[in-house]
């Protein structure tokens, strides 16, 4: 079931095996080892493929002369993860003022990073011009006039995509789907016109360059970038024509999908890129354009498969000819995705079994909500109190989403790479927990 095609195509990270006494080893590290060392629930990230996957996107965009690769920071940002992808040349996608700061924070300045979200508070406008953003992808009207007003008080000329709503329908769940025109997220095609009078003739301290458009996560079809290609490449050639403004740059956001469980089926990173590659070369030649600079900026895609949690199982209730439900140590707040998106995943029980001797249980969380479960119906090994059970594919939206709901604390990270293991998140602690609440002196 593993390792049988690229990185996002596996559910399992790269080198993944049952070492000599049994238990699940990955990237040489016996994963009842790490649950014992660091205690669970655990974030486990392995670095080798992570980076296959890095190297992946590199290779399969390399044919085309000029690509700007970013991380969606979205997916996972921690300062380690960060440096990560800053040292394999990648530049980011950040959305918050958080994120910048996590970048900051690694000593990574923002020389390729570009600034995505649909209601960018005048703080984190000015704190992105002020630590030199490359480039903010604009979303909106507002956003236009406060970014320019704002630059002009800093006396700068600010670079600047337009992020528009290309219209494309792609089949993922309807919470992650974006480039529909019924969306909240950037300009519709009947505003840019407006939009670039607006540039031209009052807004002077915007630089717009180029087009943005994102059409969804989870993707699975590798027509639709065809067809979002065209559709950006089409506006350049009408902008051209009507304002003799030749952009120059496009970024196509990310979406590539993964493989959670065997249902899943996406392309690998040299489908999408060849498609791409090929829309460009066709619509260029069709629309008599310069061939653009290209950006592109997956967040799951890089860091899913390369992800995994590990969870000790407690307590079990059978309700027989019903259902046996086995519970674990996390749940709902570390993995808000499956009740929040009903995201299917794949586990397996980490330590050895004396034989094989699978049931079929769903796993549920610890948290108080009846729909905190995390798989229904999976076949486990025999699944019994003290076991470790190894959640796969949970390096992308499950850190960045989580959350302390019921005061529980937040798992540590560990990033492992052949053989070795170092935190790269500390587990919270009770008094971190606590320690921006206020008791004020009449409750005293
Ligand atoms: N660019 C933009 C502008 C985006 O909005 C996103 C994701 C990405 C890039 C990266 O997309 P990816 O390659 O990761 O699909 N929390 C949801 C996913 C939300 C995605 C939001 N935007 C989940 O857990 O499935």
């Amino acid at each position: 079931m593993s390792n049988q095609g690229f990185v996002n195509q596996n559910i399992k990270p790269l080198n993944t095996k049952r070492n000599e006494k049994g238990n699940l080893e990955i990237s040489g590290c016996d994963v009842v080892e790490l649950a014992k060392k660091y205690s669970t629930p655990l974030y486990v990230m392995d670095e080798a493929t992570l980076t296959k996957m890095a190297n992946d996107y590199k290779e399969a965009f390399s044919k085309y002369e000029n690509v700007k690769m970013t991380f969606a920071s979205k997916a996972l940002m921690t300062s380690s993860i960060a440096k990560i992808f800053h040292n394999l040349g990648f530049g980011f996608d950040v959305v918050s003022m958080g994120e910048i700061y996590t970048l900051l924070n690694s000593g990574i300045d923002l020389s390729k990073v570009s600034f995505n979200g649909n209601n960018k508070s005048l703080e984190e406008i000015a704190f992105a011009i002020d630590n030199n953003i490359d480039h903010f992808s604009v979303d909106n009207f507002y956003e236009l006039e406060k970014l320019n007003l704002i630059a002009k008080e800093k006396n700068k000329i600010q670079k600047i995509h337009l992020r528009i709503t290309p219209g494309i329908e792609c089949h993922t769940h309807e919470y992650i789907k974006t480039g529909q025109s019924d969306s909240k997220f950037g300009f519709d095609l009947n505003q840019i016109n407006d939009a670039i009078e607006l540039i031209k003739n009052e807004y002077k301290n915007l630089e717009l360059v180029g087009l943005h458009a994102h059409i969804g996560s989870q993707i699975f079809e590798t027509s639709v970038y065809f067809d979002e290609v065209k559709i950006l490449l089409s506006e350049i050639k009408r902008i051209k024509d009507k304002f003799n403004l030749e952009l120059n740059e496009i970024n196509l956001g990310g979406g590539l999908g993964v493989t959670y469980t065997k249902e899943d089926n996406p392309p690998s990173v040299y489908e999408i890129a060849d498609t791409i590659i090929n829309s460009i070369e066709i619509h260029t030649k069709e629309f008599n354009l310069k061939k653009p600079v290209l950006y592109i900026e997956p967040g799951r895609s890089l860091v899913c498969s390369a992800g995994f949690s590990l969870y000790t199982i407690g307590s079990q209730k059978n309700i027989e000819g019903v259902r046996k439900y086995v519970a674990i140590d996390g749940g709902m707040a570390d993995n808000p995705r499956p009740s929040m998106y009903q995201a299917k995943y794949f586990a397996e029980i980490a330590n050895a079994k004396e034989k094989d001797d699978f049931e079929k249980v769903t796993v549920a969380g610890k948290f108080c909500e009846s729909g905190d479960i995390l798989i229904k119906d999976i076949e486990l090994n025999s699944p019994k109190s003290g076991d470790i059970l190894c959640v796969y594919d949970t390096g992308a939206y499950c850190y960045s989403m989580s959350s302390n709901y019921n005061n529980i604390l937040k798992p540590a990270m560990v990033l492992i790479n052949n053989g070795v293991s170092d935190v790269i998140v500390k587990r919270q602690t009770l008094e971190q927990l606590v320690q921006n609440d206020v008791i004020i002196d009449r409750l005293k």
